[in-house]
């Protein structure tokens, strides 16, 4: 049982952000799990103008229910851009919490309120494939390697103590959001998941990991390409790069302290 920390605000006002690109088919579903599972929660669609019309399905959506919401952006830019825009919109609405979820049904939002839970004593909450009791449904083997490969070439290169870095079902605490620096942030496709991470591990913040099962999905196409494979390799390694600098750095300090003394 987590014991609620008394210096972190208790979480009233949640927002579930869901990005789409041609999601038209899945949209419905998943708000509609959404609401049933956190019926407190209001539901953010952020749409990159869709060209299978899931920006309408979006509104109509919206129109019957007060409680959703819809973004509407000018093309597709990925998903870190249309996240950033999700979570300024929810900060200047005073949301305790903002939650990532992916519109396919992939994140199951019946696994929602157990990762709100850990979010009373965490800084960041993510719903975890790769932790004890998480896993992956009906993923082909090569999709399986990226991820895990990927997940161990970030603990190798960055040595972040976070087994699921990558993973996009997540809990944000609003004054997370507000110490990591959005406005710095360039990645733009999935590798923003990963960015995201190592911001707040190096802010020093609390991150938990709540094994989930991700079930990849059954109607529509993965969004994920060379492109954002590509960016994911060369911003990780970047980011490797300037982690030993600050190690070497470091040691170098404390060696000219050493001699001083
Ligand atoms: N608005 C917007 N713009 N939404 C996008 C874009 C974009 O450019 N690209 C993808 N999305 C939306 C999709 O419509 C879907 O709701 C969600 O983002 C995830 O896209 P998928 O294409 O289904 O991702 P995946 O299943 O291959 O990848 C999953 O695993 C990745 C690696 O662990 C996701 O959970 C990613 O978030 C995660 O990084
Ligand atoms: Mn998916």
């Amino acid at each position: 049982m987590t014991v609620p920390d008394p210096t972190r605000p208790p979480i009233t006002r949640v927002a579930v952000l869901i990005p789409t690109y041609n999601e038209r088919d899945n949209l419905p579903r998943i708000v509609a799990r959404v609401r049933d599972a956190v019926p407190a929660a209001d539901v953010v669609v952020l749409d990159d103008n869709s060209p299978d019309g899931t920006g309408e399905v979006a509104d109509s959506l919206a129109e019957r229910d007060p409680q959703v919401h819809v973004l509407h952006r000018a093309g597709k830019e990925g998903l870190g851009a249309a996240y950033l825009a999700g979570f300024r919109w929810a900060l200047d609405r005073g949301y305790d919490a903002v939650v990532e979820m992916d519109a396919d049904g992939s994140h199951r939002p019946e696994d929602l309120p157990r990762l709100l839970d850990a979010a009373a004593d965490a800084d960041l909450v993510i719903g975890s494939r790769y932790v004890r009791g998480g896993t992956v449904v009906n993923w082909p083997l090569s999709r399986k390697a990226i991820s895990m490969g990927g997940n161990l070439y970030i603990r190798a290169i960055l040595g972040m103590p976070v087994n699921d870095a990558t993973a996009g079902y997540r809990v944000y605490r609003a004054e997370t959001l507000e110490a990591i620096g959005l406005d710095q942030i360039e990645s733009a496709g999935y590798v923003f998941q990963t960015d995201l991470t190592v911001r707040t591990v190096r802010a020093g913040m609390t991150v938990v990991e709540v094994p989930i099962t991700f079930v990849e999905r059954e109607v529509g196409e993965s969004k994920m390409d060379g492109d954002v494979v590509k960016e994911s390799m060369r911003r990780i390694t970047g980011w490797g790069v300037d982690h030993r600098r600050r190690q070497v750095g470091s040691l170098l300090h404390r060696e000219r302290t050493w001699h001083r003394l």
